[in-house]
C-alpha cells in the first residue's frame, strides 16, 4: 500500500509548526478568544454542583444572587432552555430535578465578570430531597455483565476448557490485581466559549471548545439542541491536552450552550475548574482483576483466565475494555475473559489514555511476571515460550508482530543480564531492582474521514477538521501532505481544528495520524487525478479513504517492551525510578522528534500511575476528595529521570498508505507493570496493585 507514496518528508525530524506561537503565548486556547476573534464582552459562567449524590432538587434559592451587581442570570432546571434530546443523562443537564451524582451541575450563574459569576455560584442555595446513594466499589461488589464493552467488544468469551486445564496444570497462578480510580489531568482544563447567534436566516451556534473532536462536539450539540449540524461551528485551534477526557463532549459543553441559548447574541465563557473536572469530565474506573494462569513444567501456558470487576455510573454506562489485551497478547489453548460492572451513584467514567488496555495489561503483565517467578524462568523467556503464531482471539495474522524483538533489543540496551534474584542488591539504603513488561495497543483507523486539497498561488492548502491536542498533528499531517502531493513542505498550508473543515474523527484511540493522514493521501491522489501536476489556483478536491479502511484479514496491533530500574529506600519505602526504557514496534514513524514525545509522554504517564495517581472517593457522599493537584499526585520533573523510547525501523503496509500504526497510547501500557516488576525484584515483596506506594513497596500494607 505504501509503495506509491513518496517517503521524503515522512520520517524527518521536524519541530512543531506552532511551537513558537505556543511558547510566546500567542496560540489562543478556548478561553482566550477575545475581540480579535469576534468575542466581544463575553459573559462568564460558573457552575454550581450538587452536594448530594442522589435525590431531587427541591428548590434553587437565588433571588439575592440575581439581584446582585454584575449578575445577568441564574439558570437551574426550572428556567434553563429545553433540550431536543434528553436520552443521555450525562448531557441532559438542567432539564429535570433529578440528581445522579455529587458534583452534577444543578445551577449556573452568568455574570459580566468571572469573579461575580464565581461569587454568585457560591451564594446560590440549593435545597434537596436526598436519598441514600451507593458509592462503594470493592472486593465485595458483585455487579453484573454489561451488554457490551467500549469499542463494541463483548464483555466475556471462552475457548476450550479453562477450568479443566487449570486443574491439570503444573504451575497455577490465581491472584488478584488492582488498579485504582484515576483522573485525567491535562494542563488546560475543559472550557467552552459559545455564542447563540440569531442571524436573519435562523440561529447559528458558534463555539471555541477545548476538545479532541470538533466534529463530534458539533454533531452532539446539533442533536441536543435540535438544529442542523451545518449551523453549528466548533473551533479548537489549540488544545492543552486531553488524554481522552476531551474525546467526547461532557456536561459542561451542554451547559455552556444552554447559557448562550438563554442570552442570544452574547458570548458566554465557561471554564471547568480543576476541582470540577474530578466530577464532570470523566475518569478511569478502578479495576479488580482475578487472573488465573495454568502452565506446564516448561512454562508454556495451557490456560489464561481473566475475570474483571469494574465500575460505572448509574446514570450512564461506561464499560472499560479491561479484558481486551488478555485476548490478544499470549497464546493458550484454553482461555476465558469476563467483565462485571458495578453501577453506583457516582460521576460518569470516560476515556483515559489507553482505556481498558492500560489497567488490563497491568493485570496481565503483573501476572506473567509472577508466573515467571513461580516457574523459575526469566520473565522474557516466559514470554518467548508463549508467543502466539496468530491472534489467539480471532486466529487472524498479526501481520508483523515483533514483540520479542522489542524485548531482546531492550534487554541488551538496558543491561537486563545484570538483574539478580529478588532483594539481592542493596546500595546504601536503597534496594535496587530491574523489571520488565510488554506494551500493547490496537492499530485503529477510523472510517469516514475526509480532506480537501486546494491549489493556491505557489502551493496547496490542505484542510481537515482534525484537532491537534498537543501531539504535533499539525506538523506530521503537513509532512504527510507534502509527500502525498510530492511537493516541498513549504508549499503546504495545513489547516485544521474546526468543524467547518472536512469531517475528521477524534484525536483518540491512537488513530489520528493514521485516519487523518490517510484522508490527506486520498485527497491528494484524487486532486492529482482531477487536476494534474500544474493546477490552476482554486482547483480543489475532497476525498477520504475507503469506507472500510481496515484490512479485516489482520489483527493489527502495536507492541513494545518496557524496562525499569527501581530503587526502594529500605527504611521509608520511597520508590524512585532512575531509568526507564521502552522499545516499540509501531510501524513507520513520521517524525522522530514528535514520536519520541508521544512515547516518552505515555511512559511518563505510566510511571505517574505506577507511583502516584490514585483518586479517593468518600464512601459516604460519593465524590472524589483528592480533587486537586496537591492531593491527586501526578509525576513531576523531579520524578521523571532518564526515560528513553526507541523503536524498530519498519513500515506496516497493512495498516495504511503511510505504514504507521499510532503511538499516542502504547507508551502508558505496560509501564505500570514494569515498575511493579522492578519493585518486586528490588524488595522481594510481590506488587499486585498500583500505585506502588511506600507501604506496599516494603510490604507493610
Ligand atoms: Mo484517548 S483515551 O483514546 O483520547
Amino acid at each position: 500500500m505504501s509503495d506509491d507514496l513518496r517517503i521524503k518528508e515522512i520520517g524527518m525530524e521536524r519541530s512543531r509548526v506552532e511551537g513558537a506561537l505556543k511558547v510566546t503565548g500567542r496560540a489562543p486556547y478556548a478561553m482566550e478568544h477575545g475581540a480579535g476573534h469576534g468575542v466581544q464582552e463575553p459573559l462568564h459562567a460558573f457552575l454550581v454542583g450538587s452536594t448530594v449524590s442522589r435525590g431531587r432538587v427541591l428548590a434553587v434559592h437565588a433571588d439575592e444572587v440575581r439581584g446582585s451587581e454584575d449578575v445577568v442570570a441564574v439558570l437551574d432546571h426550572t428556567n434553563a432552555p429545553r433540550l431536543a434530546d434528553t436520552d443521555d443523562e450525562e448531557y441532559a443537564v438542567l432539564q429535570d430535578d433529578e440528581v445522579h451524582f455529587r458534583g452534577q451541575v444543578v445551577a449556573l450563574v452568568l455574570a459580566t465578570t468571572s469573579e461575580a459569576a464565581r461569587e454568585g455560584a457560591r451564594r446560590v442555595r440549593v435545597e434537596y430531597a436526598a436519598e441514600p446513594g451507593e458509592h462503594v466499589f470493592d472486593e465485595d461488589s458483585e455487579g453484573d455483565e454489561p451488554e457490551k464493552l467500549n469499542a463494541g467488544l463483548p464483555p466475556s468469551g471462552s475457548t476450550g476448557e479453562p477450568d479443566l486445564a487449570l486443574a491439570s496444570a503444573t504451575h497455577v497462578l490465581d491472584e488478584t490485581y488492582r488498579t485504582p480510580y484515576m483522573h485525567n489531568n491535562p494542563m488546560e482544563p475543559h472550557a467552552t466559549t459559545a455564542l447563540w447567534d440569531l442571524g436573519p436566516d435562523g440561529a447559528e451556534l458558534r463555539c471555541f471548545d477545548s476538545t479532541q473532536a470538533a466534529h463530534s462536539v458539533r454533531s452532539t450539540l446539533a442533536r441536543l439542541f435540535g438544529i442542523e449540524a451545518g449551523r453549528v461551528h466548533v473551533e479548537a485551534s489549540h488544545v492543552g491536552g486531553g488524554f481522552g477526557s476531551k474525546g467526547l463532549p461532557h456536561a459542561h459543553n451542554v451547559v455552556a450552550v444552554l447559557a448562550a441559548r438563554s442570552q442570544p447574541g452574547r458570548w458566554v465563557r465557561l471554564a471547568v475548574t480543576r476541582q470540577q473536572m474530578f466530577a464532570l469530565t470523566g475518569y478511569r474506573t478502578a479495576t479488580i482483576s482475578r487472573f488465573r494462569l495454568g502452565a506446564g513444567p516448561d512454562g508454556v501456558l495451557g490456560v489464561i483466565s481473566h475475570d474483571v470487576v469494574e465500575q460505572t455510573s448509574r446514570c450512564k454506562e461506561f464499560a472499560e475494555q479491561t479484558v481486551a489485551p488478555t485476548r490478544h497478547v499470549y497464546a493458550a489453548p484454553n482461555r476465558r475473559t469476563s467483565t462485571r460492572l458495578v453501577r453506583l451513584d457516582v460521576a460518569v467514567p470516560s476515556w483515559m489514555r489507553a482505556p481498558g488496555e492500560m489497567p488490563g495489561s497491568f493485570a496481565q503483565e503483573a501476572a506473567m511476571d509472577e508466573l515467571a517467578d513461580l516457574v523459575g524462568l526469566d520473565p522474557i523467556e516466559l514470554r518467548r515460550r508463549n508467543e502466539p503464531e496468530a491472534d489467539p482471539e480471532t486466529g487472524k495474522s498479526f501481520g508483523d508482530r515483533r514483540l520479542l524483538e522489542c524485548f531482546d533489543r531492550g534487554a541488551e540496551r538496558f543491561g537486563w543480564s545484570e538483574r539478580g534474584p529478588a532483594r539481592s542488591r542493596l546500595e546504601g539504603d536503597w534496594y535496587v531492582g530491574l523489571g520488565t513488561a510488554a506494551s500493547v495497543y490496537p492499530a485503529y483507523t477510523q472510517p469516514g474521514n475526509q480532506a480537501r486539497v486546494l491549489a493556491e498561488p505557489g502551493g496547496y492548502r490542505v484542510e481537515i477538521g482534525a484537532v491537534d491536542i498537543g501531539t504535533g498533528a499539525r506538523t506530521v499531517l503537513r509532512q504527510i501532505a507534502a509527500d502525498a502531493l510530492d511537493v516541498d513542505l513549504d508549499a503546504i498550508d495545513l489547516r485544521l481544528g474546526s468543524s467547518d473543515l472536512p469531517i475528521a474523527s477524534v484525536a483518540g484511540g491512537s488513530s489520528g495520524t493514521s485516519s487523518w493522514g490517510w484522508a490527506i493521501v486520498a485527497a491528494s491522489r484524487t486532486f492529482r487525478a482531477q487536476h494534474g501536476t500544474s493546477p490552476e489556483p482554486g482547483d480543489e478536491s475532497v476525498a477520504g479513504p475507503p469506507k472500510k479502511p481496515v484490512d479485516e484479514d489482520y489483527a493489527l496491533h502495536s507492541f513494545g517492551a518496557q524496562f525499569v530500574e527501581a530503587r526502594v529506600n529500605r527504611f521509608t519505602g520511597e520508590v524512585r525510578v532512575p531509568r526507564m526504557l521502552g522499545v516499540f514496534s509501531v510501524g513507520r514513524v513520521v517524525n522522530p522528534k514528535l514520536a519520541r514525545s508521544q512515547l516518552v509522554g505515555g511512559m511518563t504517564m505510566g510511571l505517574s500511575t505506577a507511583l502516584f495517581e490514585e483518586s479517593w472517593r468518600d464512601p459516604r457522599f460519593g465524590h472524589v476528595v483528592t480533587d486537586d493537584l496537591a492531593t491527586y499526585h501526578v509525576a513531576t520533573h523531579a520524578d521523571v529521570r532518564d526515560i528513553e523510547a526507541a523503536w524498530l525501523d519498519e513500515s506496516d503496509h497493512r495498516a495504511n498508505p503511510m505504514g504507521l500504526r499510532g503511538i499516542g497510547e502504547i507508551g502508558i501500557t505496560g509501564a505500570g507493570a514494569a515498575v511493579a516488576s522492578a519493585v518486586t525484584n528490588a524488595t522481594g515483596v510481590r506488587q499486585r496493585s498500583i500505585p506502588v506506594t511506600p507501604d506496599k513497596a516494603l510490604g507493610w500494607e
